[in-house]
């Protein structure tokens, strides 16, 4: 998974000299000095197959994924631009290319992205993210207990991007009922293996809220708003189907400058200011926020922070549109 959603920015536009049978990559580009053996067989694997195959998307693809891994950022990026003149309506691809060049920015990372990563992630998600010394949920469940107490009553909750499900672990002692919503399959049959979610709904979160006969008194969010750039949608339907005075309780990786920033991981960062602008916007009191390392990135700590947001009577939004999220 995070072979997937590591990248890196650059530009070499289709078009180039150099490989004219390759669409204008440039086959021949050097390996950084002191690349790993095995990277680098990987890249030389991956220049053969497009050879081969120059306007073959999945080649592409795989030659993309290697030069990333082998640091050759502009080459991943004119890979996937290439998969875009071939077909521009692969989102996935074009997620990718945003990310990696720095150029441009979707509102969210498209359905077939998180479905390509997500599905064949499941049933390593765990694992990896153990091993990433990954603390979303905690960082929520401390954001939780920050404004609730720790012997909180039970919840009826509604775990946004629940994946594996690893909230209805760590807020086990909180829970009254708990509905899940996810896009990826694979992500909700894991969570669904837990027998501990009521409900269990395939579909896009703010799409899945707006249509919700429910009303929660908790709404969960972590390392889930990373995959939304713009956080408006998804934080009115929340609101709609919050109980008075319920909880929204949401992890991000935190930007230190732009109020969000797309990176080359694939995922989003949001600074503090901008949450609390969008919280205010969508009628939502900011009562705790804390800041700390979600996990550990390429060796680095991923700054993080976790908001407990109250939802605020008479604060009403807009009512969200008949299928105004997609
Ligand atoms: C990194 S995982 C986090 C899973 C879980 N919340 C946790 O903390 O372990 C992100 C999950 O959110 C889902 N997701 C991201 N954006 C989504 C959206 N807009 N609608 C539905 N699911 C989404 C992904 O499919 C994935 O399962």
């Amino acid at each position: 998974m995070q072979a997937r959603l590591q990248g890196a920015a650059g530009r070499r536009g289709p078009g180039r000299t150099g490989a004219g049978k390759t669409g204008g990559l440039a086959l021949r580009a050097k390996p950084p000095a002191g690349l790993a053996p095995e990277l680098a067989q990987a890249l030389a694997q991956a220049q053969a197959a497009l050879q081969a195959r120059p306007n073959d998307i999945p080649t592409l693809v795989a030659y993309a994924q290697a030069a990333d891994r082998a640091g050759l950022r502009a080459q991943a990026v004119a890979a996937y631009r290439r998969c875009l003149e071939i077909n521009p309506h692969l989102h996935a691809i074009r997620h990718l290319a945003h990310a990696l060049s720095g150029e441009g920015m979707l509102p969210r990372a498209p359905d077939d992205y998180l479905r390509w990563v997500f599905d064949e992630a499941a049933p390593v998600f765990e694992r990896e993210l153990r091993a990433l010394k990954y603390q979303g949920p905690e960082m929520a469940l401390a954001a939780f207990h920050a404004v609730a107490g720790s012997d909180a009553p039970p919840q009826r909750i509604i775990d946004q991007g629940c994946g594996t499900g690893l909230n209805a672990e760590v807020f086990a002692r909180h829970i009254g009922m708990i509905d899940g919503i996810d896009v990826a399959a694979r992500m909700l049959d894991q969570a669904r293996a837990r027998k501990v979610y009521d409900r269990l709904l395939l579909g896009e979160i703010a799409d899945v809220l707006n249509r919700s006969d429910r009303q929660y008194s908790l709404a969960l969010s972590t390392d889930v708003l990373i995959y939304i750039g713009e956080i408006e949608p998804c934080f009115t339907a929340t609101w709609r189907v919050l109980e008075p005075d319920g909880l929204f309780v949401v992890t991000v990786e935190m930007s230190a400058d732009e109020p969000v920033r797309l990176m080359p991981s694939g995922r989003y960062r949001q600074s503090d200011a901008h949450i609390r602008e969008v919280a205010a916007r969508t009628g939502f009191r900011v009562e705790h926020a804390a800041f700390a390392p979600l996990r550990i990135e390429r060796g680095q700590e991923e700054p993080g922070g976790a908001y407990a947001l109250r939802k605020v009577a008479g604060g009403a939004p807009a009512e969200p549109k008949e299928g105004a999220a997609s």
